[in-house]
């Protein structure tokens, strides 16, 4: 039985601080014009539903500075400490980002001193026993690349290549997990047909583009790597969605349709291009004439459905891959912690019923080890297992941490 690999994942704009890329350019442009919005609209539903507490807590939502990734968790700084932390939860391994834009500030020009940060960060997670899985691209860009155009530039496949060929190298020696890229279809949805993200394009053919340009750029990693480092285990991590059909006819067919869309678009694109799959699990889609009909019965502080049983129902489907399945990410913003212990014992009840049932899932990563920036919404959304209280940068563990550390400690095949 293969090891099974327990932990929580991170990336490096979310957590580092200092980061100087497309999206901290685009923040500071766009963070003042954001806060504004919310604060003219105090009927904005999220208002509704944030709780008083977290209006009052550092950084307000309704403050520019909330959507400003400065210091961020300074993760940088205290990855020693965070991992200390993650060692005494009880956690066998650790998911976390490169940050191209650290690597490689300047067109073909790698930063030898970010290198050693990161195989420093290797060797701490080696020394406290944690499996370094690591992801060389979440979303983030270097400021050059996205100024010819991002993911849809012409050179983007190479340079990533060229990216990952350094990475490989100089880490390979440590490190045996890799994931290429996170949430092609969420980035490209986000960032190229809703228009929320950098660079807030709403155009159908660049949404496609973007998602056809990084299937091939992962496919073009995964063939450098494995040249490099031949028993690396490589893959992506996508953000596959559970799509239940209200019932007849037509709803199978639109739910039918929407998973080839949503779910097999990237899955068929990648397969041939992986050692295993990485899901990440957040969403459940109920189609009943329409999408999003939830029942919404619980609800995560940032409106977020609660369903554990998705998860099971979207392993089910990889089981026809035949490809071992890491959960890279699951998780909920709860400031309070009210949900979090039911969150992570719920669905790690459906993995273990997936598993049961012949589906090769090999570890389970929470979203996230520690409070972080949350992209467009900023500071407030609480997704850790540990609080960060970002005018001191102090750690504390959240209640349902221990929980978590209680499940796997039971774990049993
Ligand atoms: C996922 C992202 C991750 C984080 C969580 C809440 O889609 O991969 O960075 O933002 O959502």
């Amino acid at each position: 039985m293969a090891k099974f690999f327990w932990g929580a994942a991170t990336s490096s704009h979310q957590v580092e601080g200092g980061n100087i890329n497309n999206w901290s350019e685009w923040e500071a442009r766009t963070a003042e014009k954001r806060a504004l919005k919310h604060a003219k609209t105090p009927s904005h539903t999220f208002l509704k539903k944030w709780p008083p507490h977290i209006l009052k807590s550092f950084p307000n939502p309704l403050r520019s500075e909330n959507y400003l990734s400065g210091r961020a968790c300074d993760h940088y700084n205290h990855y020693k400490e965070d991992f200390d932390i993650a060692k005494k939860l009880g956690h066998n391994a650790h998911r976390f980002s490169i940050e191209w834009s650290r690597i490689e500030p300047e067109e073909g020009k790698f930063n030898q001193k970010e290198i050693d940060h990161y195989k420093e960060v290797v060797r701490a997670l080696r020394q406290h026993k944690l499996e370094p899985f690591i992801t060389l691209w979440h979303w983030t860009l270097p400021s050059w690349l996205s100024k010819k155009g991002g993911v849809l530039a012409e050179c983007a496949i190479h340079r990533f290549e060229r990216y990952a060929e350094k990475m490989v190298k100089e880490l390979g020696g440590n490190v045996r997990l890799w994931i290429t890229i996170n949430e092609p279809d969420i980035y490209s949805l986000q960032s190229y047909l809703r228009g929320k993200w950098p660079p807030e394009k709403q155009n159908i053919i660049s949404f496609c583009r973007s998602r056809q340009r990084l299937a091939a750029i992962h496919s073009a990693a995964y063939r450098k790597i494995k040249n490099i480092q031949p028993e690396a285990q490589v893959g992506a991590a996508l953000n596959l969605v559970f799509f239940e059909s209200g019932g007849g006819v037509i709803n199978n067919i639109l739910t039918f349709l929407a998973d080839k869309f949503w779910n097999y678009w990237d899955l068929e694109s990648v397969k041939n291009a992986s050692d295993f799959i990485g899901l990440n699990y957040y969403f459940h889609n109920r189609i009943d004439y329409g999408i999003n009909k939830n029942a919404n019965k619980e609800i995560s502080d940032i409106g977020w459905e609660i369903y554990p049983e998705g998860i099971y129902r979207v392993l089910k489907n990889l089981k026809k891959y035949n490809l071992p399945v890491y959960v890279t990410e699951s998780g909920l913003a709860d400031a309070r912690d009210a949900h979090r212990a039911n969150f992570i014992k719920n669905h790690l009840y459906w993995v273990k019923r997936a598993v049961n049932e012949g589906v090769d899932v090999r570890g389970y990563f929470y979203w996230s080890l520690l409070d972080n920036f949350e992209w467009d919404k900023g500071f407030w959304p609480r997704f850790g297992l540990v609080e960060v209280d970002y005018k001191t940068m102090a750690r504390k563990i959240r209640p349902s941490a221990l929980e978590y550390k209680k499940i796997i400690d039971q774990w049993e095949y």
